[in-house]
């Protein structure tokens, strides 16, 4: 039975937009679940970039890849998200993941920060396609904080209607500061 806790939900978003031969952008690789999905929705013609800032979070991903089999379609790149345009052309990605937080079992002090996630998203709209998706996993409370959801959903709130079809989540039943799942569509 499906659960759509925050990935499944996201996941079900993805799975409807990306098609074979798709060019696809991991922001933020952990453990490697989202990068292996989209390796497998692209196809053998497609390519996914997979970036982490940490080497355990990438070593996780390439040992999840091999298992499946899908590391022929994955670049992995240890380096900051709000880099990502020094790996890919303007207009020219099919959908971009971003899971913020931190790596399950590991150290919560490397968690993404608004500093750099908001460059991010950023850079990932410009190189987003017409019609490119992205989809973000936006999380509070705890060890998170409050400081990037808020600085998050400040910046998605002013994103030009015109460009951009922003739709927001809530897990409107759920206690304790549950997750909040965001899509953004390029017009
Ligand atoms: C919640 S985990 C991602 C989970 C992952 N998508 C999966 O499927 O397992 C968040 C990851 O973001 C990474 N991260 C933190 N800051 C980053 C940055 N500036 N650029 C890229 N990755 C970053 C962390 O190292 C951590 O592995």
């Amino acid at each position: 039975m499906k659960t759509y806790q925050i990935t499944e939900w996201c996941h079900h978003f993805l799975e409807t937009h990306v098609k074979p031969g798709d060019f696809c952008i991991d922001a933020t690789a952990g453990n490697g679940w989202d990068t292996a999905l989209l390796a497998r929705l692209v196809g053998n013609e497609g390519t996914v970039l997979a970036f982490d800032i940490q080497e355990t979070a990438l070593e996780n991903t390439r040992a999840r890849l091999e298992r499946e089999d899908l590391s022929h379609r994955v670049r992995l790149i240890l380096d900051g998200h709000q880099n990502m345009e020094k790996y890919a052309q303007p207009d020219s990605v099919s959908c971009i993941v971003f899971n913020f937080g931190y790596l399950p079992s590991g150290d919560h002090a490397l968690a993404t920060r608004a500093s750099s996630s908001i460059p991010a998203i950023q850079a990932g709209l410009s190189l987003l396609k017409k019609g490119g998706m992205m989809s973000l996993c936006i999380y509070s409370g705890g060890d998170s904080g409050f400081e990037e959801r808020d600085a998050l959903l400040a910046f998605l709130k002013d994103l030009d209607y015109k460009k951009y079809i922003v739709v927001l989540s809530q897990y409107w039943n759920r206690p304790n500061h549950p997750p909040i799942p965001a899509i953004i569509f390029k017009l």
